[in-house]
């Protein structure tokens, strides 16, 4: 059988990085895709995959049109897109009273937004091959709410509403549709967070201490796996301890 292919959206960050070298190291062609902005960035991110096979392609998730355009040439290139990790996401941190809209939308553009213009196209070709898997990485901030995130937090559970709907839609046809939810992991978004409010949280992790990108992308992993086609519709929180739940 050829290789399953794979997309990574906001691929070239901190948990994305990771999650691509775990896909690429498990037998998957990987293709990652993030915006086209910083060429350092890209740069370094070449660097740490070098020699696996893994691509980069530039894309921005808040773009319905680029996202069907991109489904559509992966499709044409490869033959298949098999693997979709919705991992694209950003953060304007502000308390309610103090948001304007602008930092609502984009990050509701992004976060969810980015979900359904990525999923809408891939979930065509995924029925008509009979394989697919979709994880959307979503965050315990989803689960729990956070100060200061009103607009993540909604996103963040807006996808796991997202993704118990398209399990349904995929179940019959070979897709199956889960969300991971990473708790505070060290990457760039978490260390830009002001350092007291970043160790007062770690106070409260039970393991106590930051998650590695490299736990996430296990979970990923697990869940892209041919073998996982009975799980559909689930949750799985990397977070921890931070919020226990069943
Ligand atoms: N709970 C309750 N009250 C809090 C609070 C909290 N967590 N944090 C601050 N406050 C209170 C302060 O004590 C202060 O009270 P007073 O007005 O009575 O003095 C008030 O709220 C401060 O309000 P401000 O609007 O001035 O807030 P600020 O400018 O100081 O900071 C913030 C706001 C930038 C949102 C800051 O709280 C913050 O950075 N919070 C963390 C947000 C966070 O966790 N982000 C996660 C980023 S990483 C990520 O998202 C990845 C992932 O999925 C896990």
């Amino acid at each position: 059988m050829s290789k399953r292919i794979a997309v990574v959206t906001g691929g070239i960050g901190g948990l994305g990085t990771a999650i691509c070298t775990a896909l690429a190291r498990a037998g998957r062609s990987v293709i990652a895709t993030d915006l086209d902005g910083d060429a350092a960035r890209i740069a370094d991110f070449e660097r740490n995959v070098d020699g696996l096979d893994v691509g980069f392609r530039a894309l921005d998730v808040s773009d319905h049109a680029a996202c069907a355009a991109f489904v559509t040439d992966v499709e044409r290139e490869h033959g298949a897109l098999d693997i979709l990790v919705n991992g694209a996401g950003i953060t304007r941190d502000v308390t309610l009273r103090k948001m304007d809209q602008r930092q609502w939308q984009q990050v509701i553009d992004v976060n969810l937004g980015g979900v359904f213009n990525m999923c809408q196209p891939a979930i065509e070709g995924m029925s008509a091959r009979g394989f697919g898997r979709v994880v959307n990485i979503s965050s315990v901030n989803g689960q729990t709410g956070q100060f200061g995130q009103a607009n993540y937090s909604a996103a963040k559970a807006g996808m796991h509403g997202f993704t118990m709907a398209m399990a349904r839609e995929g179940a019959r046809k070979g897709v199956t549709v889960n969300s991971v939810s990473p708790g505070y992991c060290e990457t760039a978004l978490v260390m830009a967070m002001p350092q007291q409010v970043r160790d007062d949280i770690v106070s409260k992790v039970p393991v106590g201490r930051l998650g590695q990108p490299e736990e996430i992308a296990r979970a990923v992993e697990f869940l892209t796996a041919d073998e996982a086609g009975f799980i559909t519709g689930a949750n799985l929180p990397v977070n921890g301890g931070l919020f226990i739940s069943f």
